[in-house]
Parts: C-alpha cells; sequence; structure tokens
C-alpha cells in the first residue's frame, strides 16, 4: 500500500524519483473490476476521453511504447490495442498526453476513468498553469520547477511520483469539482467506513519521437479503517493537516472532514 503521506506536514512538493520501466504499469486483483466500471463509463464518452490535433502523435507514439513495454515485462497482459480507449482496458492506469505548444506543456490528449473531482474538457487544451488554476499556491511555490522538469527530462530517464487524498466515497470516477458548497459529506458518519485515502500513482515519460510527455495516473482507494489498521500511527496524516492553510482545505472539500478527522486521529495517537 503507498502511503506518500509527508512526515514534514503539508506543503506542495514536486517529489520525483526514477522510475523502473518494468512498473510503469502495476497490475492487482481489481482489474477485473476497474475494467468492468470502464466499459460502463464509455457511455459518458466526452468525460473520460479527449484528443486534440496535436495529440495525435503524442498518443500514437505511446500506443507503442506500451505494446513494447507490456511485451517485455507482462507479456501474458499484452493484448492487441489500437487507441488509448481499447489501451485503458488492458491497464488500469489512466493517461494524459502532454505537447509543448510555444512556451507551454499542453494537455492534448487523454483517457480518464479515475478523476480525483475535475472534468477533462476543463483541462484540455490547457497548459500545466492553466490546468492547476483551482490549486492554491501551486504556480508559486512548485508551478517553474514542474515546468523546469518538464523541459529538461529525456526519454531515458523515466519518473515518478504519488498524492494523496481523502474522499467520502469509494469511486474512482468522480469529475465534479468541490466549491465551497460542495463539501465532503461527513456529519454523523462513521470515517472509518466512509472516508477512503485515495492515492494516485504518476508516471512520466519523455517521448523520443515526438517528444511529448506521458503522464500516468494509477488510483488506489482504501477505506480510512484498513489504512489505520495497515500504519502504524496516523501522525503523519494528522500533521498534514494541522499544518494545511484553510484555502486549500477548501480546495480540497475538507470544510467539515478536517475537524471530524483531527478529533479521530487524535483518539488513535
Ligand atoms: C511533476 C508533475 C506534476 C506535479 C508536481 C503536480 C502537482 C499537483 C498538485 C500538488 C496538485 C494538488 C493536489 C491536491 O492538493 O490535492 C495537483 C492537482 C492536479 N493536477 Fe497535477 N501535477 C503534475 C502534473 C500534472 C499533469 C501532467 C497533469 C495533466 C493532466 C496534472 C493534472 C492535475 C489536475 C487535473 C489536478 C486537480 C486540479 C483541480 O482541482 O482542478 N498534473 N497537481
Amino acid at each position: 500500500m503507498y502511503y506518500p503521506v509527508d512526515p514534514r506536514g503539508n506543503r506542495l512538493t514536486v517529489g520525483l524519483r526514477t522510475l523502473d520501466l518494468k512498473t510503469w504499469f502495476e497490475f492487482d486483483d481489481e482489474f477485473e473490476q476497474e475494467i468492468a466500471e470502464k466499459h460502463r463509463l464509455d457511455s459518458s464518452n466526452a468525460e473520460v476521453f479527449a484528443q486534440l490535433p496535436e495529440g495525435e502523435a503524442g498518443a500514437a507514439e505511446f500506443l507503442e511504447l506500451a505494446a513494447d513495454n507490456l511485451q517485455n515485462f507482462h507479456p501474458e497482459r499484452n493484448k492487441p490495442f489500437s487507441s488509448l480507449t481499447e489501451i485503458s482496458k488492458v491497464v488500469q492506469e489512466d493517461v494524459c498526453i502532454m505537447t509543448k505548444i510555444g512556451d507551454d506543456w499542453v494537455l492534448t490528449a487523454a483517457v480518464l476513468y479515475a478523476p480525483s473531482r475535475w472534468r477533462l474538457f476543463d483541462k484540455m487544451g490547457k497548459s500545466l498553469e492553466g490546468i492547476h488554476k483551482p490549486v492554491p499556491g501551486y504556480q508559486e511555490q512548485i508551478g517553474e520547477a514542474v515546468e523546469f522538469t518538464f523541459d529538461r527530462m529525456t526519454p531515458d530517464r523515466s519518473l515518478w511520483r504519488a498524492n494523496w487524498t481523502l474522499l467520502d466515497d469509494a469511486t474512482r470516477f468522480q469529475p465534479t469539482p468541490p466549491s465551497p458548497e460542495n463539501q465532503l459529506r461527513v456529519a454523523g458518519a462513521d470515517l472509518n467506513e466512509q472516508v477512503f485515502f485515495r492515492v494516485e500513482r504518476q508516471t512520466l515519460r519523455k517521448m523520443p519521437r515526438t517528444g511529448d510527455v506521458v503522464f500516468t495516473i494509477r488510483t488506489y482507494v482504501t477505506s480510512l479503517g484498513k489504512l489505520l489498521q495497515a500504519i502504524e500511527t496516523p501522525i503523519n496524516m494528522l500533521e498534514a493537516l494541522k499544518t494545511m492553510d484553510d484555502d486549500h482545505v477548501e480546495y480540497k472539500g475538507w470544510n467539515t472532514l478536517k475537524p471530524a478527522l483531527l478529533a479521530h486521529l487524535e483518539r488513535d495517537i
């Protein structure tokens, strides 16, 4: 289980590590269930798949790299696929293609079945800065570092990072953005059962032919109760909650969750 909760308290970090391409795609026993869910979601296609003309070459190169990677490291998984929506039934990851257009890295193609409270059509054609506009502090604190990473990374060193959040629903597909009115609903809830710890394992790979960056997102969801059983102490999470600014708490939809969870976790310390 990934538990990427920073012991130094809440802060926006780039936090990239070298990716071993053997683990570009991760498979687990939720595979069948996730793929079935993806088939069900295909009916709402505009929210799960989009491609601009500028993203076609990058998407095609990604499909070739993915087929090679599966053949090398997971041959039993390598079924034929010829589009982003087809490969999304072969691997559990979501995929975003980022293309350098002018000075900006722009989202030009994506297949997305596990948005964590964002809509694909709000982000298509936007730059890294534009995509992250709702994130308080993003541009001032890490915007340049992310841009620099995209510019400077090379095809021979791929990267990965993980982030986490808490939601009041275990569903992977959650496109509705939070707002001051749309906060998590936890009044009277058994937090262990009704709050979910959600980790995104994200990978970044610069592709040699097009120079586009493929960004994959793998989403893991577990109940807070199971998480608390698996970790020794919730002290890092408690610290993250305590040190998070009010605007970030509201951005995440945690206005009501934060006080309830602080009390809940403090009982465990
Ligand atoms: C090294 C690369 C990146 C870093 C360090 C980064 C960092 C972050 C951070 C810190 C957040 C806020 C998370 C939170 O507080 O819950 C965020 C949100 C987000 N990121 Fe990134 N990000 C990166 C690349 C990307 C890329 C390539 C995409 C392309 C689709 C992307 C899409 C998003 C979206 C859609 C959100 C939610 C924004 C919203 O609430 O509307 N990120 N990112």
